[in-house]
């Protein structure tokens, strides 16, 4: 099955910056989610709600949400949401649609959240129960691979997204954290899932620290999928998670599809201006491929 269209949706600010040691200006912030939202991003991930001694880099959330909306009132604004005060902050701020993350590792989700899987899954459905007119997604983080419990029970995975269904969360994607998936796996894992739920449209959100995230997205697209989370510059990773590296980067993904005829919708020369931008005012080595290719595309 080809894909004609894919949706990518940018993580940069959350995803990408939360690693990130030394506090970036939320004036900085604001800039790049501008300059992505002028590249034809039509989705993103503009922070997380979180606790700001856990993450002290998303500090800025609030604030983060507000000018943003102001600016961009019609852009879909999604936040990453831990527990049920991180949503009500999210929803305070004007987001319609929250990412709420729960491993498929219990030692993992232990030190992201604090929480057992069972923990977070009464929290999500008391976030369902209260705020019946935001979209939610579930995001399944570890599900190719834990730093702690290594390979993760496909059969967990189904498990979570069944309970996630019966909650009536609105869309699932499945998170490879650490970045140790490879395509093989990547097929099996959705075949699993599509056979089980057919009526789901599920995403995928990876990271690229094999070097084999693209390669995972192509082998998704062929199965289908056409829901992907990256971040400009390959930036990102996980403070709970050791050994996670970037995200695959959005302008290499971008890249791929427009060589391969799959529309994006996204200008490809906007986004290594921003990329550029990043560099100069955020990470001056970035991982992703074509930001580093002096020859622009
Ligand atoms: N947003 C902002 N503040 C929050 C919060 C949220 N979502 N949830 C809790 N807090 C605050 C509480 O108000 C409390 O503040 P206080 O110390 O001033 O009283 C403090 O954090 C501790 O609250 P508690 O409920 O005991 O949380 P915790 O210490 O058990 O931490 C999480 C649980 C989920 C809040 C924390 O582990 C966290 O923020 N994790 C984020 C993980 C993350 O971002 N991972 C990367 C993305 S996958
Ligand atoms: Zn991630």
């Amino acid at each position: 099955m080809n894909i004609r269209e894919v949706k990518i949706i940018e993580v940069a600010p959350r995803d990408g910056f939360q690693i990130i040691e030394k506090f970036i200006e939320t004036e900085k912030k604001l800039k790049i989610i501008d300059m992505l939202i002028n590249s034809g991003i039509q989705k993103m991930q503009v922070t997380s709600f979180v606790n700001p001694k856990a993450v002290p880099q998303m500090k800025d959330a609030r604030e983060v949400v507000k000018k943003s909306i102001e600016k961009h009132p019609d852009f879909e604004f999604t936040a990453l949401v831990p527990n049920y005060k991180g949503a009500e902050l999210a929803i305070e701020s004007g987001i319609k649609e929250l990412s709420y993350v729960i491993s498929a590792s219990e030692a993992h989700n232990m030190e992201n959240v604090r929480r057992t899987v069972e923990e977070s899954f009464k929290e999500l459905k008391r976030i369902r129960e209260d705020f019946k007119s935001t979209k939610i997604k579930l995001d399944i983080a570890t599900t190719f691979g834990c730093p702690f419990e290594g390979d993760i029970d496909i059969n967990k995975v189904i498990k979570m997204i069944h309970t996630g269904l019966d909650i009536e969360i609105d869309e699932i994607f499945l998170a490879d954290t650490i970045g140790v998936a490879n395509p093989k796996q990547i097929k099996d894992v959705i075949r699993a899932v599509k056979k089980e739920f057919e009526e789901t449209d599920f995403g995928l959100h990876l990271h690229d620290t094999e070097g084999m995230g693209l390669a995972n997205v192509y082998a998704a697209s062929q199965l289908g999928i056409n829901k992907f989370e990256s971040a400009a510059g390959g930036l990102g990773g996980c403070p709970f998670a050791p050994g996670a590296a970037g995200n695959v980067a959005t302008e290499d993904l971008v890249n791929m599809f427009n060589k391969m005829g799959v529309e994006t919708n996204i200008s490809l020369a906007k986004l290594l201006e921003t990329t550029d931008y990043i560099k100069e005012n955020v990470k001056s080595n970035l991982s992703g491929h074509l930001s580093n290719v002096k020859r622009k595309v």
